[in-house]
């Protein structure tokens, strides 16, 4: 696991923007798969000034996303599709049909299904972005008894629906299930790329970097892979 500690969230976001425009410069039509939370909106910035420089072309770039509150429409402006092409889509000259987000308003299941074999489709995903939760979560994986594997609904833990009611007018807004690709997809990815800002995600990213593998904390699965990069600020 490559650990990079930097001062500023500046930084970091500028090193994260450089890896995941490597890969595109290398492989123009790759996957990426991406995050929500506030952790990655400076890597988005600097990827749309990347692409306005002409530095990176985004065209044939596919994406997919890690997850979506059930419940909300991509119109909402709380929906993780919203955010999406809010922070990053609408600034880059991505075609859209090639950006996926879990539907949040079908039938859970059927989307789950739909959502695995989209991934499959697309032959895996070259750069997966994380961003992690104070209770150590990727995606929208809590903390749980098993690794899971593929997409599936969860229901948000007390401290997420916490953590995320900032976003929201109040905390009885935020929905209490999500859908979230499974840790076996993010695993599967042939480079992960967690950035993780603020001093109180400092004791979660020791215990993910260097604590037991636990499911019970689910960002510490990454220590098993071979292409991880974590990038941390305490800014
Ligand atoms: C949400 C997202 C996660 C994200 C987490 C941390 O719960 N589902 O993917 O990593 O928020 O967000 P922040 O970066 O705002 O701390």
């Amino acid at each position: 696991m490559n650990f990079i500690k930097v001062k500023t969230y500046e930084e970091l976001s500028k090193i994260a923007a450089d890896i995941i425009g490597e890969v595109i410069v290398n492989k123009p039509d790759c996957v990426l798969g991406l995050a929500t939370g506030s952790s990655p909106v400076g890597t988005y910035k600097k990827l749309a000034e990347k692409c306005a420089k002409g530095e990176l072309d985004f065209s044939k770039v596919r994406t997919v996303n890690l997850d979506e509150y059930l419940g909300l429409s991509p119109e909402n402006d709380q929906s993780y599709r919203y955010f999406m092409n809010d922070n990053l889509f609408d600034h880059v000259n991505i075609d859209k049909a090639n950006t996926h987000v879990p539907g949040g308003t079908g039938d859970p299941d059927e989307e789950c299904k739909k959502y695995d074999a989209i991934i499959e489709s697309m032959g895996g995903i070259d750069l997966q972005l994380l961003g992690i939760g104070r209770n150590g979560h990727i995606g929208f994986n809590e903390p749980a008894e098993t690794f899971s594997e593929g997409t599936h609904v969860v229901e948000l833990t007390e401290s997420t629906i916490e953590a995320n009611s900032c976003f929201f007018a109040s905390k009885d807004e935020v929905p209490t299930k999500a859908i979230t690709m499974g840790i076996g997809s993010i695993m599967n990815a042939k480079k992960v790329l967690l950035v993780a800002n603020g001093p109180y995600k400092k004791d979660i990213i020791e215990a993910a970097v260097k604590g037991e593998i636990t499911p019970m904390v689910p960002a510490s699965i990454l220590q098993k892979h071979p292409d991880v990069t974590v990038i941390y600020s305490e800014e």
